[in-house]
């Protein structure tokens, strides 16, 4: 097989800022050993997240200057809706101005004290606006989705029998809804299969229980359905993800991921009844229920961005360039989480730093090693994102301690790649010298973001 191109030529390019190892030593000190404090010009290959920041393609920049800036029904906001509906099918589509915008309207309703929402996996805003709402959200990820070096087509599917069993248990009238997060972000960027999808949908049916999709990476996961999934093969993109989405009573998307746009995101439902009380609250929140938050612009990025994810020849190649590092890493013996998901490669810290104890937050001294080695600037996704202090002030540690180098979309080549994969294996081959951290700082509610850390001695 050829070598597969990246689906675009770059007509337009950003310097990067070259800087030494004693520099990034020095500003990752002044930032307190978390990344998200650091100034991105001081990063060289910035692999933070893939939200908001991909390549807009020319005909997203002249849909830009197309962009009707009307307060109320700017052909945009057609244009928007138009594209989410191909997609969706759903009645009603409401634009807010990323994905947590959608998440907090959603759950300020649906949500409240002694609700539930069960998920594959909760991404880290989604299960914070669940449980501000005063809801608290269950994780129920298949077997073969707790196990990172296990390869299985489908990691991200939620565990039918933990659903019935819990549901048999407790009843249904408290779960305010379930949620399957395509891919599963948090759990190594892993697809949903189609039949989890229906199975799903199934018993929230008998029970009486709204499902949605958390659908920032819905094209990522259509593509894996079409790939591995015996009887999609021959099925474009757009005929899965109407599939997809038909076992849905709506959906939240950051339109900031599979829309290749800066800013953005909607809230799309069945119940015209819902739909007005999230419009209402639209308006006292985010703007006027054809803006939402966002300019005419954006509105028209999103729409053509929606339709250039779903081309294939983009898709493989994306799906192709996040295995390739992925498999580069796992030939050196670097224990990467596998098979590879969608839009990232994520390290399991665990394995690779196994001096460092779970309250010590390996995947952030992982990180941390990463930018000054190499000026790579990646994200922890374990005890430091999703850790909890029990009644005795003790670290609950999350299940998995990975790393995730999310990939933006048509941003780095494979030159690129390269580089960030030689960096780790140089990292691997020097782990006993990585440090523990502690931390010194943090805030009750997504502190990784803002969290203050020191390394031990
Ligand atoms: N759901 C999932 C699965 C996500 O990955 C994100 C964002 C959101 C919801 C929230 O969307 O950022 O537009 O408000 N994920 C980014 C990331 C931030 O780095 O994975 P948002």
């Amino acid at each position: 097989m050829k070598t597969i191109i990246e689906p675009s030529r770059i007509k337009s390019v950003e310097p990067i800022h070259f800087n030494t190892t004693e520099y990034r030593h020095k500003a990752l000190k002044e930032a307190f050993y978390n990344p998200f404090l650091l100034h991105a010009d001081d990063v060289m290959i910035d692999l933070l997240t893939d939200s908001g920041t991909s390549a807009m393609s020319s005909a997203q920049w002249a849909g830009i200057m197309v962009g009707d800036e009307s307060y109320a029904g700017s052909p945009s906001y057609f244009r928007f809706k138009e594209a989410v509906q191909e997609i969706t099918q759903m009645p009603a589509v409401i634009p807010t101005h990323q994905g947590r915008a959608a998440e907090k309207i959603l759950f300020s309703i649906t949500g409240g004290k002694d609700k539930v929402f069960i998920s594959n996996t909760l991404f880290d805003t989604t299960r914070a606006n669940i449980e501000f709402s005063g809801a608290e959200g269950i994780d129920m990820i298949c077997e073969e989705g707790r196990h990172p070096s296990i390869p299985a087509p489908f990691k991200g599917n939620l565990d039918t029998g933990a659903l019935i069993s819990y549901l048999a248990s407790n009843g249904s009238s408290h779960v305010a809804m379930v949620i399957l997060t395509v891919t599963n972000n948090s759990g190594g960027g892993q697809p949903v299969s189609m039949q989890n999808i229906r199975e799903v949908h199934d018993i929230c049916y008998k029970n009486g229980i709204p499902l949605y999709i958390d659908a920032c990476r819905f094209a990522e996961n259509c593509y894996f359905i079409q790939q591995r999934e015996p009887g999609y093969g021959d099925k474009s993109i757009l005929e899965i993800a109407n599939e997809m989405f038909s076992y849905a009573d709506g959906c939240t998307m950051s339109a900031k991921k599979d829309a290749f746009a800066n800013i953005g995101g909607f809230l799309a439902l069945r119940n015209e009844e819902l739909a007005t009380k999230c419009r209402n609250l639209l308006v006292i929140t985010e703007g006027f229920p054809t803006y939402g938050g966002l300019a005419g612009r954006d509105l028209e990025a999103i729409a053509i961005g929606l339709h250039e994810v779903m081309d294939e020849h983009y898709l493989q190649y994306r799906i192709r360039s996040i295995d390739y590092l992925t498999q580069k890493l796992h030939s050196a013996g670097v224990p990467v989480m596998l098979p590879a998901g969608g839009h990232a490669v994520y390290l399991d810290a665990a394995e690779f730093l196994p001096h460092i104890p779970a309250n010590q937050y390996p995947g952030q001294a992982l990180v941390c090693a990463l930018y000054v080695h190499g000026g790579i600037r990646c994200v922890e996704i374990g005890s430091l994102m999703f850790g909890k202090y029990g009644p005795d002030g003790h670290l609950i540690p999350a299940r998995l301690e990975l790393v995730r180098l999310a990939i933006p979309r048509r941003v780095y080549t494979q030159s690129h790649i390269d580089y960030v994969a030689e960096v780790i294996i140089e990292v691997f081959a020097k782990r006993q010298t990585i440090k523990g951290l502690r931390i010194t700082e943090e805030a009750a509610m997504l502190r990784h973001f803002t969290a203050k850390l020191e390394e031990l001695v």
